[in-house]
């Protein structure tokens, strides 16, 4: 369950601003213009320690001290960073066994950010001091309502091989394990003879040929990466509690691999913030497979995501121009109109708090290119005035404000099996391709979806208000994990699987048991065949990827069948019942087909059909607070689209009445209220 202990009580609006990147003369003006455009508060320092602690262990405040008079005199609010993604030139140089490496054990070197690493004894002690001394001095400062910590843990690197690394991960697997014997057992080391004898033969992964690396210590490294980032995490935020005013919340923002950011919520933070860009669905980094498909809607799946760790979250950073660096991620400037698409894309999601990156264009440095809402030359433009309108309409939405979603169905998840998608390359297909495909289908028919990560702790209960639940591929699975799953069904739910559920168990191995494993007795299913399906050779273009042939056991009805290749015939979807509810078994990868047909089969209501009717190309959003529903519409064509409100309702934005037919301009948006 997560604990969320800080929220937005008003829609609030905020942006990135890095003072040190501009002559002192500009702060105020630049002050007065933000708050002309709506804008109250700002998030800085993040990467400031070099102006903090410009030599070992001499402070200066000065600069900031400045600065943050001048929000206060100008009545802007201030998000704080505390700046360890960027260890200073002195201190990388003395203390070269704060970076970071490759895995090869060369040392990433200073020049540019996020190049240290989350165990070294003197990182952790620098890191404590320049966050103790900035609590102390800036922790009861009225300006400030909230602390960033770092930037974007595991960004740009989620791996970390330096001698620190290696020796805290030794430390890991002797706490985890006991014994080497317990060890070798776990990552099955008897395989090529890689049995270790001594805890000093134990390492995080080096260079090996073919990237071939044992995959239970992957597994288990993985989860290491996940601890050192909390505990480094947990570090800061524990100093900050000391010294920071009742009241003003402490996060960091995401959203980035290797890292359970549930337990970062639940332990260490107040509240969760992500940094939305979707203009990587334009950009040249884009992944020309799946480019077309759903574009800059498609963020609205981290969103859902996001949502998962904190229900009311902040963006922290939200994309207002172009992308780039000097050196890569080429990108289009949001066209007319799609900055405030983009920007209510995140609130329809679930942010209260939403910050623009950045107020202006850095002249200079890696990411003179990474355009923000001004200029280099300072003058207004089209961003500040669609900043300007967004900002009008996110003053009508205070109503919506920390209202729920609600969502048709659940998309289950965990770490476990997150973490194994990474490094085993059949998973992760699987993985990545059914949820993109559920994904489409959810935003194609309007079916909405919450995502819940489970783990062992979860109880049935937490599921249970979604009458269908799609776990798409636990091919970790464990027994505590299949009694909830079975307790859930049981109590009247519908569980769908696909392929490869229940392959392995918490080490990554596989069980020696007819497959699914320990979920058989709920699909009622024998995989006695299977194969990995080449591309083009598709039994069937909607079973792709992988096939489980699936043999029916007593009790099982067969729902679908495969339809080509030497298991024509044989069954490729299944329903048990179990209790009050049943399990579907689909034997492949979901297509976005087979998810509509799904959707379908299992009822899942259509939370809409009372309420509004609109093509595909719009995103609908449904929220409720106090007993008032709220309908997103979203419209992420190039063209007008119209949707047709099928009850009375209200335009938030001009408090108009609204009924039948209402179009939305090219990427316009709409909030309604549903009476
Ligand atoms: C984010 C980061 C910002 C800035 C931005 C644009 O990932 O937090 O500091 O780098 O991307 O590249």
């Amino acid at each position: 369950m997560q604990k969320q202990k800080y929220q937005w009580n008003t829609m609030t609006l905020g942006v990135c601003y890095y003072p040190e990147h501009w002559p002192k003369a500009m702060w105020r003006d630049d002050l007065r213009r933000m708050k002309a455009a709506g804008i109250s508060t700002v998030r800085i320092a993040e990467f400031a320690w070099a102006v903090f602690e410009p030599k070992e262990n001499e402070f200066s405040f000065d600069f900031f001290d400045e600065f943050l008079a001048l929000c206060a005199e100008e009545g802007i609010k201030v998000i704080f960073g505390t700046p360890t993604a960027t260890p200073p030139a002195w201190l990388t140089e003395k203390y070269p066994e704060v970076l970071n490496a490759l895995r090869d054990g060369t040392l990433l070197r200073h020049g540019a950010r996020r190049h240290y690493n989350y165990n070294s004894p003197v990182y952790r002690r620098l890191s404590a001091r320049i966050v103790t001394r900035l609590a102390q001095h800036y922790g009861r400062h009225p300006a400030i309502v909230g602390w960033q910590l770092d930037n974007e843990f595991n960004c740009e690197t989620d791996e970390f091989y330096s001698d620190a690394d290696h020796t805290a991960f030794r430390e890991y697997a002797k706490q985890k394990y006991g014994t080497i014997d317990a060890l070798n057992e776990a990552w099955g080391t008897v395989f090529w003879s890689e049995t270790y004898t001594d805890w000093r033969q134990i390492h995080c992964p080096r260079p090996v040929l073919n990237g071939g690396h044992n995959p239970h210590l992957l597994l288990d490294y993985t989860r290491f990466i996940s601890e050192s980032c909390l505990s480094f995490a947990k570090m800061q935020a524990d100093i900050l509690r000391a010294y920071i005013k009742p009241g003003d919340f402490i996060t960091t923002n995401g959203l980035f691999g290797n890292l359970d950011n549930h337990r970062l919520l639940n332990e260490v933070l107040d509240v969760y913030t992500y940094d939305s860009y979707p203009d990587f669905a334009f950009g040249l980094d884009r992944d020309p497979r799946t480019s077309n498909d759903l574009n800059d809607r498609k963020w609205s799946r981290h969103l859902i995501e996001t949502r998962s760790i904190c229900p009311h979250f902040g963006i922290m950073e939200q994309q207002s121009g172009g992308g780039g660096w000097i050196n890569r991620m080429e990108m289009p400037a949001p066209r007319p109109g799609q900055l405030a698409l983009w920007a209510m894309q995140s609130v329809a999601q679930g942010a209260d708090y939403l910050s623009f990156f950045r107020w202006r264009t850095c002249a200079f440095g890696t990411e003179m290119y990474w355009h923000g809402i001004l200029d280099y030359d300072n003058r207004d433009n089209r961003k500040l005035a669609e900043v300007k309108e967004f900002g009008k309409l996110l003053r009508t939405l205070d109503p919506v404000c920390g209202a729920e979603h609600v969502a048709a169905f659940a998309l289950l998840k965990d770490y476990d099996n997150e973490w194994d998608a990474r490094l085993d390359a059949l998973h992760r297909r699987i993985a990545r391709h059914s949820e993109a495909e559920i994904f489409a289908a959810s935003e194609l028919t309007h079916t909405p979806y919450d995502v819940v990560y489970i783990d062992d702790g979860t109880e049935a209960d937490e599921i249970r208000k979604y009458p269908v639940v799609f776990y798409p591929h636990p091919v970790i699975m464990n027994e505590k994990r299949a009694a909830m799953l079975r307790c859930y069904v049981e109590g009247g739910g519908t569980l769908v699987v696909g392929c490869r559920a229940g392959l392995k168990d918490m080490r990554g191995q596989a069980y020696m048991l007819p497959q699914p494993g320990v979920l058989q007795e709920l699909t009622g299913t024998d995989v006695r065949d299977f194969t990995f399906v080449s591309p083009g050779e598709d039994a069937d273009p909607e079973a792709s990827v992988w096939n489980d042939v699936l043999t029916p056991l007593e009790g099982t009805a067969v729902l679908d069948r495969y339809k080509g290749s030497y298991y024509a015939g044989e069954a490729s979807l299944t329903e048990k019942k179990t209790g009050q509810g049943r399990t579907i078994h689909l034997g492949s990868a979901f297509s976005r087909n087979t998810v509509r047909k799904l959707f379908r089969y299992t009822g899942i209501v259509d939370l809409f059909a009372d309420v509004v009717a609109a093509p595909e190309g719009v995103e609908l959003v449904m929220r409720r607070k106090n007993g008032r529903t709220f309908i997103f519409a979203l419209n992420f064509q190039t063209t007008a689209q119209q949707i047709a409100l099928k009850k009375p309702a209200t335009l938030l934005y001009t408090g108009e009445p609204a009924e039948g037919t209402y179009e939305l301009p090219p990427f316009g948006t709409a909030v309604f209220e549903i009476k």
